[in-house]
């Protein structure tokens, strides 16, 4: 079977309350399952950074569908391409919202800064993408079940 892994940086929308995360992971949780995707949601200071990977059939209107999401805007895809296995086979979506105050954080951040300014170059891009890979296997901070208790 053909995957396809996209990864894409968008701002949030400004007012987002701790309700839209759980309602966003909710939904992800239900369908990403039965489509077959997996993947990771990034919140780093009003950016969000997801990639998501699943069967070529399914991505890209799965990905205008978030795209079209009001929760956020500027979406900027950085990386479309074929994988011969998933970076989150666990996951039908992980979730992290990481400081900026940690070194790693930090680097997160001006990336996707620097993304959403179209300014990252390919060697940024691969950057970014091993950043969010580091983050395979963390267990989601406990937001979202403290958004819906
Ligand atoms: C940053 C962001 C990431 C999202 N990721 C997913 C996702 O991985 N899977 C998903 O089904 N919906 C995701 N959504 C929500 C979709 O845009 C959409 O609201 C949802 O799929 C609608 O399905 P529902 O009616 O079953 O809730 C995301 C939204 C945002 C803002």
């Amino acid at each position: 079977m053909s995957l396809i892994q996209l990864l894409y940086v968008s701002a949030a929308r400004a007012d987002l309350q701790e309700r839209d995360f759980a309602d966003i992971l909710t939904s992800a949780r239900n369908n990403n399952p039965r489509l077959g995707v997996t993947g990771m949601l990034l919140f780093v200071n009003g950016t969000f950074l997801q990639v998501i990977e699943g069967p070529h059939m399914h991505m890209d209107n799965f990905f205008r569908r978030i795209s079209a999401d009001p929760r956020h805007s500027a979406v900027q895809c950085l990386v479309r391409e074929e994988i011969s296995a998933r970076h989150f086979p666990d996951r039908s979506l992980g979730f992290r919202q990481i400081e900026v105050s940690d070194a790693q954080g930090a680097r997160v951040f001006a990336l996707t800064q620097s993304a959403l300014r179209n300014r990252l170059g390919a060697s940024d891009v691969e950057a970014l993408s091993s950043l969010v890979d580091s983050f395979r296997g963390v267990n989601d901070a406990n937001f979202a079940n403290k958004a819906s208790a």
